[in-house]
């Protein structure tokens, strides 16, 4: 009984401290910063946003408390890491033969102590821990559904591919919004692709779960008319995203269509300094290179056409028309969507 108060507590506090992080600390970073005039260059800008009095807490409380996230989720799951389900297990495409790159083992992604590839209990950390990095408002995914509702053309998909489907939540939206299409989600993590399977049959979706490199899914030349990520390119290094994009040609259908989910940066110092930040200090490396690159010249050079970011905002009306974000005073990640095609 201790244990639970104190599990449950803990979550609490963490959640809370980062709540106030975003909703406190950060507008106290504007103000502070628009006290001192704001029409200096970015690289003036950047330090004297590191001179600001809010500025050690905002910097050191965002890897701090992201640490104690993880914490407070592995004792609270100490107790419930869910046993192997050896039917569903069988159910995931595994290659057995699959390496992981260095790249992506090299590091703790999001500080996550040992990565989500590691262990089936680090799936399920990962499970929670995403939860409440959303600051407890995406309890029902909320997120990926308007993702799914606001941005794609309404068109009866026959095979979906989710590039980077971790344990899934990207992934059951597609098979809900179209039971007709195929829907495949690949992942690099094993242990992922075991609870997403876990997670798509208790939800009586029938989804295809194959482990895979997103850069060589191994599926079939022109098989997909839709092919999509969430959250996973700022993930990949710059270079790996040129063989991202060929693969999404191969494997996309003559007319096919392409959306990922990420960041980009938005003309406010401030906030895109805070983004370049988020990259070291949640451990998230390739981050910052992904938005500074030009993402749109590359999926041009890889064949597909209209390629554009839009923002995305998900505690509103979702896919937005052009690249501009609602003003909100709150910390407010700068999502958008890369939407290309592939020519008929
Ligand atoms: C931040 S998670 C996003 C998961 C899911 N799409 C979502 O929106 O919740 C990124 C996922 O991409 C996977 N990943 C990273 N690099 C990958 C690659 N090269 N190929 C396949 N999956 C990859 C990771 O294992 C992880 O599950």
């Amino acid at each position: 009984m201790d244990s639970v108060i104190d599990h449950t507590a803990g979550v609490d506090f963490v959640l809370a401290l980062r709540r106030r992080w975003a909703d406190t600390l950060y507008p106290a970073l504007q103000t502070q910063l628009q006290a001192g005039g704001q029409d200096a260059e970015l690289a003036d800008t950047e330090s004297r946003v590191r001179a600001l009095p809010a500025y050690p807490w905002f910097s050191w409380l965002e890897r701090g408390s992201q640490k104690m996230l993880w914490r407070a989720v592995i004792d609270a799951l100490d107790d419930e890491a869910p046993g192997a389900d050896d039917a569903l297990a069988a159910s995931v495409e595994m290659d057995e033969q699959l390496e992981l790159p260095d790249w992506y083992t090299d590091w703790d992604i999001h500080l996550q102590p040992g990565g989500v590839w590691s262990s089936q209990a680090a799936a399920s950390v990962y499970e929670l821990g995403a939860r409440l990095v959303m600051l407890g408002e995406n309890d029902d995914y909320a997120f990926h559904r308007v993702f799914v509702e606001t941005a794609l053309p309404q068109r009866a998909w026959r095979r979906i591919v989710d590039l980077g489907c971790g344990f899934g939540k990207s992934t059951w939206p597609f098979k809900a919004a179209f039971p007709q299409a195929e829907v495949i989600g690949v992942d690099l993590a094993a242990p992922c692709l075991q609870l997403a399977a876990r997670r798509a049959a208790e939800r009586g979706l029938d989804i295809r779960l194959r482990q895979a490199d997103a850069t060589a899914t191994g599926l079939e030349d022109a098989s997909a008319d839709l092919v999509t990520s969430t959250m996973l390119i700022h993930e990949m290094p710059v270079e790996v995203l040129r063989e991202l994009f060929a693969e999404c040609v191969r494997i996309l259908a003559p007319g096919g269509v392409l959306r990922f989910l990420d960041f980009q940066f938005t003309g406010d110092a401030l906030r895109d300094m805070a983004m370049r930040e988020h990259g070291a200090r949640n451990n998230e490396p390739y981050l910052p290179a992904m938005m500074q690159a030009d993402l749109i010249a590359f999926a041009e050079a890889a064949g597909l056409v209209n390629a554009r970011w839009v923002a995305f905002d998900e505690r509103g009306a979702g896919r937005l028309p052009e690249l501009r974000w609602p003003r909100r005073a709150e910390w407010h990640f700068p999502w958008a969507v890369l939407e290309a095609e592939k020519p008929r």
